[in-house]
């Protein structure tokens, strides 16, 4: 079976995986839905049913929202038009900046958790089909699981020592005992671990014959590891790894909703095949190609690194105040993970309490994360500004002294 509209090919490798075994048929064999701008978008445009007078908003407006960069009026004055089906400039800017070949290896969503979504919808049967997921971690793949009607098999992390890595021999052993999963979710940086997964670790689950599924590796916080870290290297190697990140965290922008997968073109075709025609709105894509600017990005690597020095001060403080305990995790991502303790011990109840107590009374809200495996007694602390942090610390060491 072809995929409909593919136009480009991606890697081969590894040999036991093919895309098409694994998508549902209903969507391989799927017509897509043609948008009024596929054909023809210039002209006088009477085929989209859209409002010909523009957008009912106030006339004081338009300057406003440019001066708060809400986009530029130019593009306000295009809000009664449906906005690009495709966003290919947004894609090819996304490309670039990540190191793949260019638009057709990006598919772009209303933040990562549609990607997400989607995924479960193209390759997942409801009722019959089942994935992977290594927790600690991620809580929407479980909730797009338990939408979908799709299975979970989980395999936890090793937690020993707040390691947080993946359990290879036991993944293997899952992958055995249910033949045909079809993904393997990886976090990495993990949430709520902070800790990156090697590269070489994502190689051999991509590579081991028991699992032929898709392997995701979920990156929404990679900007605040090392470079080098990200997994965006095996997409033109493994057709059977893509990548997801977002403009949620390390460009600061959670409210426009832009996330995106880094595949092979034709994951990315599948993707787009079965996508609501006009998912990413004209606001979101302008305010992207902001961000993806040479400025954007510069801004973006500032924060980044502002964020992380403020990580570190942040661990270094936090491992002063009493009953606090370890540090877990690798701490690559803009949040910490501290445990919090009785007589030396992790102590979730008190963890929930502190949260509790500072969310209620206190002013400032942590998450509390003790319940995860291997995050007995954890609090989760996203690394704010330097006023921010102190605030939390000065809250914490009164609530523990
Ligand atoms: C690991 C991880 N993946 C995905 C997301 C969702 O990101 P988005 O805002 O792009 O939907 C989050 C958000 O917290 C996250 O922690």
């Amino acid at each position: 079976m072809t995929i409909l509209g593919l136009s480009a090919a991606g890697p081969s490798a590894p040999a036991h995986f093919s895309l098409e075994a694994i998508v549902r048929p209903n969507i391989l064999a799927l017509q897509p839905y043609r948008c009024a701008r596929d054909d023809y978008s210039s002209g006088i445009l009477l085929d989209a049913n859209e409002n010909a007078y523009g957008a009912a908003l106030p006339a004081s407006y338009a300057p406003q929202a440019a001066a708060h960069g809400l986009g530029a009026a130019a593009d306000l004055a295009a809000l009664n038009r449906y906005p690009s089906p495709t966003h290919d400039e947004l894609k090819r800017r996304i490309a670039k900046l990540r190191g793949v070949p260019d638009e057709k290896w990006v598919f772009l969503g209303v933040g990562s958790d549609e990607v997400i979504d989607m995924l479960f919808r193209c390759l997942c049967v409801p009722a019959k089909d089942a994935v992977m997921t290594t927790p600690p971690t991620y809580g929407m793949y479980g909730v797009c699981a338990q939408i979908n009607d799709v299975g979970v098999v989980k395999v936890p992390l090793v937690t020993e020592g707040g390691a947080f890595q993946l359990d290879e021999e036991a993944m293997d052993a899952a992958f055995k005992a249910n033949p045909g999963l079809k993904m393997v979710f990886i976090c990495s940086p993990g949430n709520p671990t902070g800790t990156l997964i090697p590269l070489d670790v994502i190689r051999r689950v991509a590579s081991n014959k028991n699992f032929t599924g898709l392997v995701v590796v979920d990156e929404a916080y990679i900007d605040f590891g090392p470079e080098g870290s990200s997994a965006c290297a095996l997409v033109t190697e493994f057709a059977n790894v893509c990548v997801m990140q977002t403009l949620s965290k390390s460009f600061g922008l959670a409210a426009i909703r832009l996330g995106f997968l880094l595949g092979s073109p034709e994951l990315v075709q599948i993707l787009t095949n079965a996508k609501a025609p006009y998912n990413v709105s004209l606001p979101t894509a302008a305010i992207g190609l902001q961000a993806l600017s040479d400025e954007g990005l510069a801004v973006m690597a500032k924060n980044t690194r502002v964020l992380n020095a403020n990580r570190d001060t942040l661990i270094a403080e936090v491992k002063t105040i009493p009953n606090v305990g370890e540090v877990l995790g690798g701490n690559n991502a803009n949040f910490i993970v501290v445990q919090i303790l009785t007589d030396g011990q992790p102590d979730s109840a008190r963890a929930k309490a502190v949260y509790t107590e500072m969310a209620e009374n206190r002013g400032v809200v942590v998450r509390f994360r003790g319940t995860e495996i291997g995050c007995e007694g954890c609090l989760r602390i996203t690394v704010g500004t330097e006023e921010e942090n102190k605030t939390v610390l000065q809250r914490l060491r009164e609530l523990l002294a």
